[in-house]
């Protein structure tokens, strides 16, 4: 059986995806002997707050020193994409971080989504498992961004235009046939309560749920007083519900 080396997280706006990175990238880290790289693919860059991380360089910067999108191409034929990756790299216990950053100028993201592309392809096969936290919307996937992804975890809270997007995000990802292949899409429930229209929504969506995550106090305070999620209790509603998860995933990959 195929080894999983990367599970990317995907979803609607504000529904827990970096809350779910965060989690995953922390438990992990245990269960992979620290060998972990974790990228925010996220422009409004979360991801390093939740980690509790100082990131000093980003994909960003590094893709001002390299002009428009097809000499960006050339270039990185030329130059090692790999090591430019590598040096900007945030070394953290337990993990590496990769940070996409902000757009420093108006205009087209594109370059800087095409060299975060190669980042994670140069990157990924250095370390054991690679977790990333995804833009809101399906746009990465179509892009390709997340091109080397074995599992793709759909992020959805219990409203409606949030499993409209999962169900958006989710047929994008089974509809991906050049050179993209996730050899298992699931869906995360977070803040769930019980809500029967949901339900059935959810049960049209037709992918497997593979965690539900509760409301919890914890992780609410923790963010507005930005703490490190990485500090939440482990025996807390959250840590917990994702690593059973694993706990079922993982074996289903032979690990
Ligand atoms: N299970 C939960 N219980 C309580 N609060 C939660 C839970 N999940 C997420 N939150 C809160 O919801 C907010 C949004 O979460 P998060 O930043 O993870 O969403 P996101 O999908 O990454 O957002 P964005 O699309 O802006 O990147 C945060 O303030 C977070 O603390
Ligand atoms: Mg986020």
């Amino acid at each position: 059986m195929e080894k999983i080396k990367s599970i990317a997280i995907a979803g609607k706006g504000g529904t827990g995806k970096t809350v779910v990175a965060t989690l995953l990238i922390r438990l992990l880290a245990e269960r992979y002997n620290n060998r972990v790289l974790a990228i925010d693919a996220d422009s409004a860059m979360s991801l390093p707050y939740t980690l509790g991380v100082d990131v000093e360089k980003t994909v960003s910067e590094v893709r001002k020193g390299l002009v428009g999108r097809d000499q960006l191409r050339s270039n990185l034929k030329a130059s090692p994409t790999k090591d430019m990756m590598k040096d900007i790299l945030t070394k953290a216990e337990g993990f590496d971080l990769l940070t996409m950053g902000r757009p420093e100028e108006p205009g087209c993201f594109c370059a800087v989504n095409e060299l975060l592309k190669y980042g994670i392809d140069s990157l990924v096969d250095d370390y054991e498992i690679t977790v990333i936290d995804g833009e809101a919307g399906p746009e990465q996937l179509n892009r390709r961004v997340m091109k080397s992804i074995d599992v793709l975890l759909v992020v959805a809270d219990m409203s409606r235009r949030s499993l409209e997007t999962a169900k958006s995000i989710i047929k994008v990802a089974q509809d991906c046939d050049d050179g993209v292949n996730i050899k298992k899409v699931g869906l995360v429930l977070n803040r769930v309560r019980d809500d029967k229209l949901s339900q059935e929504m959810i049960e049209k969506i037709g992918v497997e749920i593979s965690a539900c995550l509760p409301e919890d106090s914890l992780v609410n305070s923790f963010d507005r007083s930005g703490r490190s999620l990485l500090e939440l209790p482990l025996d807390s509603e959250c840590p917990r519900a994702i690593s059973s998860m694993l706990d079922k995933m993982l074996p289903q990959f032979g690990i």
